[in-house]
């Protein structure tokens, strides 16, 4: 594996880290909205994203090469309300794809089956992450500001196990 694979994945470890981080603070947020349900789904996203993270933790650590985190930025602009929060979650899933589309294509430049067989497990996932931010968009707007929808909405996203 190149030194510049070795980067890339490491940076990608990160980003991980950082998603998480940032669904910490979208969950801080919705605490302070009176969503707990809404705030408990993002803190079980928050702990996904850190086993995305591990992920390449540990991918890294098969191929002898030294995972290095960096350093994880405070969570920034989170939105005020419940609506703003869930257009940056798909905003930012949809940051994250291209982000892993763009190491895929590297590692079919660089010929690395291995790290293409690897990364498509997260291009997978990552249908799936876009498909339930985008499931709460659709959520919220079919609640459309009514107050029982949004309570329904709330409650149903307080069920999310893992
Ligand atoms: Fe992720
Ligand atoms: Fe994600």
């Amino acid at each position: 594996m190149t030194e510049e694979m070795i980067g890339r994945l490491n940076e990608q470890m990160t980003l991980e880290f950082s998603s998480g981080y940032l669904y910490l603070g979208f969950a801080a947020r919705l605490e302070s909205l009176a969503l707990p349900g809404a705030a408990h789904w993002y803190r079980v996203q928050a702990e996904e994203e850190l086993r995305h993270g591990m992920r390449l933790f540990e991918y890294l650590i098969r191929l002898s090469a030294e995972p290095m985190p960096g350093p994880v930025p405070a969570p920034r602009d989170i939105p005020e309300d419940f609506a703003g929060i869930a257009d940056a979650g798909l905003r930012h899933e949809r940051f994250i794809t291209a982000s892993i589309e763009g190491i895929l294509f590297y590692a079919i430049g660089e010929n690395d089956l291995q790290t293409q067989q690897f990364l498509q497990w997260f291009i997978g996932e990552q249908v799936e992450e876009e498909a339930n931010a985008r499931g709460i968009i659709d959520a919220l707007n079919r609640a459309d500001g009514c107050k029982a929808g949004l309570m329904l909405l709330d409650e149903k996203m307080g069920g999310r196990e893992g």
